[in-house]
């Protein structure tokens, strides 16, 4: 039998996350959403459009949670986007109504699910999502890293002119201003970053990193980016459904893990069939540890201003 992912949120990342699975045959897909007619709409176009990708996958929208039962994955986009001048943090209040709502309903459908939380701010909602479901933390994972580290990886692939498919690079910390990207453990076919770019030049490209979000949002004027979001989520989704035990930076709930206890982080995880494996635990030089630090307490006071 195929797989199952319902993705709650029909907008532009739920809509191009559907059309990443879909294009990959990993699952059929349920489109949900409150607003009449759309994930209905953009299921159907989707489904319209397979006998072209040649793939068979199944795809439906609906405003009823009904349709997703017993899906394997799911993944949550609702909330609302940034608007320009707007930080992920503003968004707190809306959001923290929309995801305890979502994640009731998702929960009574799918009580197996692992869950793969995408709105913003992240940490936080991700925080929401755990308490809500009141899943153990293998199965409530948080979006980012995959994010804020493939725009790192354009950067540099731009800069040196070299194939993306060359570089790695590590992203951890929250998805917000203190996300802390790893230059140290970034590469070029192997090779450290640190080698090939001035330290001035890297340090712009780590800022860039960290204002990746807040650029799109300039440009886009009436929302946030949607591609790169999609693509990273779907890549989690793809590691799980796979259970290929890939390694990726994302938020997960840590338990005394780099010191820190009982909050989300993005951190290196693990993530096969069982959801997230394992936290990889790397040594962190002092000032690494203390941006992450930095990172967790920002989580932090999201998270006591909703009471999660
Ligand atoms: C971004 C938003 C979606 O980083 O958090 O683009």
């Amino acid at each position: 039998m195929r797989k199952k992912v319902s993705i709650v949120g029909a907008g532009n990342v739920g809509a191009t996350a559907a059309h990443w699975i879909a294009d990959k045959e990993l699952a059929d897909v349920v489109l949900v959403d409150v607003i009449e007619g759309v994930p209905q709409g953009k299921g159907l176009d989707l489904l319209e459009a397979m006998p072209i990708a040649k793939r068979d996958v199944h795809v439906s929208g609906s405003n009823d949670y009904a349709l997703t039962a017993n899906s394997d994955v799911v993944i949550i986009t609702a909330g609302i986007p940034r608007k320009p001048g707007m930080s992920r943090d503003d968004l707190l209040h809306t959001n923290f109504k929309i995801m305890s709502d979502v994640v009731q309903k998702v929960v009574a459908q799918s009580p197996e699910s692992i869950l793969i939380v995408v709105s913003n701010p992240l940490d936080a909602m991700a925080q929401t999502a755990y308490r809500q479901a009141g899943f153990n933390r293998e199965r409530v994972i948080g979006m980012a890293g995959v994010l804020d580290s493939a725009r790192f990886r354009a950067f540099i692939a731009e800069e040196l002119q070299v194939s993306v498919e060359n570089v790695t690079a590590f992203v951890l910390g929250g998805h917000g201003d203190t996300m802390v990207p790893l230059a140290r453990y970034s590469t070029v076919a192997g090779i450290p970053i640190t080698e090939l770019i001035a330290p001035e030049r890297l340090e712009q490209l780590v800022q860039r990193t960290r204002d990746g979000g807040a650029e799109i949002v300039k440009h886009l004027k009436t929302g946030s980016a949607f591609y790169a979001p999609s693509a990273a989520t779907v890549e989690m989704a793809e590691a799980i459904l796979k259970d290929k035990k890939k390694i990726l930076p994302c938020a997960a709930y840590l338990d005394g893990e780099y010191g820190i206890s009982g909050y989300y982080i993005g951190v290196p995880c693990k993530l096969g069939a069982a959801g997230l494996e394992q936290i990889v635990e790397i040594k962190l030089t002092a000032e690494e540890d203390a941006a992450l630090k930095k990172s967790a307490a920002a989580v932090k006071e999201l998270c006591a201003v909703i009471g999660v």
